[in-house]
């Protein structure tokens, strides 16, 4: 067999891509999930995309070795049982099952521990022994990776970092179920949720100039009125940086890590963040582990996810 196929299964989008052994991506394809993001739409689109970079490629499905699937939540990989997505319905889903008429070895893995693999073999994480991935986009997900190895926990669910309590006083309702996860404040979600109450309290801002209707606003339509220096729009940004920079805190205090890689739509704006973000860190981590650490965006960007997902597939086949 020639092929391992990737799929990146996103609150957003879904992205699928057909690469050969080595890990070099030969087509590409992406579809958007819609607004109703249960099992059936899911599914129906996953095999979509896989179909259409198959017929594109003319290549056979049994060329594929296998079929690697990033998917968001925790998870029982083995089983291929989807537990809980906090951004899509697809609770208590089993995945595999649901593939299964592609007769294909389907390997499931967390989609940001993908991702974490993919930076790690492909990107920003080479040379990492102690490294997390971060991915701030719909959600914030985690790729712990110690000694080399993606850290699985006990049933799959470690480095689910999003939902760490940021501040137990808020009323903001995560999709886990939780209030006041560090993803309910910090996300892209997030600073779209900080824009649309800018909008509604009136303030003078260019957001208002980027869309039609409040519900427009976006994380990336935020980003970009901050990016040409609108005050309303970069004090946003100052405090999801300052939320991340909290919650990032706490994760090179508790994993010492040499290197934090950070991906995820709202990494687009390291930029606009890092300063931010930097002097939350020296204010809140321990000095002697904070020094330790680099924070570096995504080199595989966009592609994170997906390249993550085939470097998941190869890792089991290759073994
Ligand atoms: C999920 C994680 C996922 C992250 C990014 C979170 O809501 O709990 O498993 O990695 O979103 O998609
Ligand atoms: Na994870
Ligand atoms: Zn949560």
């Amino acid at each position: 067999k020639e092929y391992v196929i990737g799929v990146d299964l996103g609150g957003t989008k879904i992205l699928t891509a057909l690469s050969d052994l080595e890990g070099n991506i030969l087509k590409r394809s992406r579809v958007l999930v819609g607004d109703v993001k249960d099992k059936d739409t899911v599914v129906t689109k996953i095999k979509e995309t896989i179909e259409q970079v198959i017929e594109e490629t003319e290549v056979d499905l049994e060329q594929v070795a296998g079929i690697g699937l990033g998917c968001p939540g925790p998870l029982d990989i083995e089983e291929g049982l989807i537990h809980h997505t906090p951004n899509l319905n697809l609770d208590d889903v089993n995945i595999k099952d649901e593939l299964s008429d592609l007769n294909t070895p389907i390997f499931l893995e967390n989609d940001a521990n993908a991702a974490a693999l993919g930076e790690q073999w492909f990107g920003s994480g080479k040379g990492a022994e102690n490294m997390i991935y971060i991915t701030v986009s719909t959600g914030i997900g985690g790729g712990v990776i110690i000694n080399g190895d993606i850290y699985h926990g006990t049933s799959d669910g470690a480095g689910e970092i999003g939902h760490m309590t940021l501040d137990p006083n808020s009323v903001v309702k995560c999709g886990c179920g939780n209030f006041g996860c560090w993803e309910a404040l910090a996300s892209g979600t997030a600073l779209s949720r900080l824009g649309q109450e800018a909008l509604k309290a009136e303030e003078d801002t260019m957001i208002d100039d980027l869309v039609d209707e409040i519900s427009e606003v976006d994380g990336a339509v935020v980003a970009k009125a901050a990016a040409k220096e609108d005050e309303v729009a970069l004090e946003l940004m100052n405090t999801i940086a300052e939320r991340l920079g909290t919650g990032l805190a706490s994760l090179i205090n508790i994993f010492n890590p040499s290197r934090i890689v950070f991906g995820g739509g709202v990494s687009n704006s390291w930029s606009l963040l890092e300063d931010k973000v930097w002097e939350t860190i020296e204010a809140r981590a321990m000095d002697s582990l904070a020094e330790k650490v680099e924070i570096i965006p995504a080199e595989l960007g966009s592609d994170v996810g997906v390249v993550g997902a085939i470097a998941a597939a190869l890792a089991h086949i290759k073994k």
